[in-house]
């Protein structure tokens, strides 16, 4: 079953680049640009990935990324996980990155977008992975600032397929970011939001309401306001789970208890992602053969969750039907 899970065709809706950086990486990285790291080895620094919850986990993530420097790190990153997503048999990607966390450091918006574009190009020449671009607003900083981000990342909107918004969720509702939203809509851009990742099931209705996405990142805490299931369920707005993310990050204590069979049971849009593959214990194999192990499902759900990550991407109508054409054969 775990080679079959391998094996299954999917497409990831929700990953961070910046979360596929490996340690080992991150320290070649710090070599070729001089930077130190708080570290002995790679080993040390896999071993303070132990997190208490969403905010522990973002400290040391935006620690991190500091070896991004240059075009070719974002590359380098970029394309190191494309290669292991091609291992999962991840047929398209939509990868998201946070520009806010590469300007405070004097990285201008031009590197990680072409390097990412780049990145993109060449992963789907030599692999044959598709990919699309989400730009991600922080969400714990000033909703000004991410208004200046939209603006200044103009020359390259016939690059983004959607903008998003992360970071840390609780005390940042999405009603914060109601006229950035609305400015990536006027420049019809499509929009998703983290949601219900550790913030309240109301996050999930204003990130809708308000911020009209058409995806929720997320989502989980959906379960604790029957409406709106009832919602979610009736628009099947879809959800961007990521149970390893979850219990990494101590949303729930063990995959067991997560409310996934729960959300399927209610007629959920749901489909499986990594999110932070480097920090929370691999990518999309992994992702679905622990939740095989936590809820002994069969092939048929697992067909079911790929096919609904294949439905919500952002994907051209051929290339959607072509991984369905897939996925069908499989
Ligand atoms: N940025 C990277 N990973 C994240 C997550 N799981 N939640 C919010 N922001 C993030
Ligand atoms: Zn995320």
């Amino acid at each position: 079953m775990q080679d079959w899970l391998k094996g299954l065709p999917k497409a990831e809706l929700h990953l961070h680049i910046e979360g596929t950086l490996e340690p080992e990486q991150q320290f070649e990285l710090a070599r070729r640009n001089g930077i130190t790291l708080p570290y002995e080895s790679a080993a040390a620094l896999r071993t303070a990935y132990d997190f208490a919850d969403l905010a522990s986990f973002l400290a040391l993530y935006y620690q991190g990324m500091n070896v991004l420097q240059q075009e070719r790190d974002f590359y380098e990153l970029a394309m190191a996980y494309f290669e292991r997503a091609v291992a999962d048999n991840v047929l398209h990607a939509d990868i998201s990155f946070d520009p806010q966390a590469h300007l405070v450091r004097g990285i201008d918006l031009a590197v990680p977008f072409e390097a990412l574009g780049q990145a993109m190009a060449d992963a789907e020449s030599q692999w044959g992975i598709s990919s699309a671009l989400i730009m991600s607003f922080m969400r714990d900083r000033e909703a000004e600032e991410a208004m200046d981000v939209l603006r200044r990342a103009e020359p390259w909107y016939d690059r983004i397929a959607a903008v998003g918004l992360d970071s840390a969720e609780v005390g940042n509702p999405p009603e914060k970011f109601a006229a950035v939203f609305d400015a990536a809509k006027e420049r019809r851009i499509p929009r998703v939001a983290h949601a219900g990742e550790e913030g309240p099931a109301s996050y999930i209705r204003g990130a809708l309401d308000t911020l009209d996405v058409c995806r929720i990142d997320h989502g989980v805490r959906c379960i604790d306001d029957a409406e709106l299931v009832e919602r979610l369920r009736r628009e099947q707005i879809p959800l961007t789970v990521c149970p390893l993310s979850n219990v990494y990050l101590k949303g729930v204590a063990r995959l067991e208890d997560h409310s996934l069979p729960a959300m399927l049971e209610a007629g959920l849009n749901v489909n499986l992602n990594s999110d932070d593959p480097a920090y929370f214990g691999g990518g999309m194999a992994n992702n679905f053969i622990a939740c095989h192990a936590a809820f002994d499902w069969d092939t048929t759900i697992f067909k079911q969750l790929a096919g609904n990550g294949i439905n919500a991407a952002f994907a051209s109508d051929n290339r959607r039907a072509q991984m369905h054409a897939e996925l069908e054969a499989y």
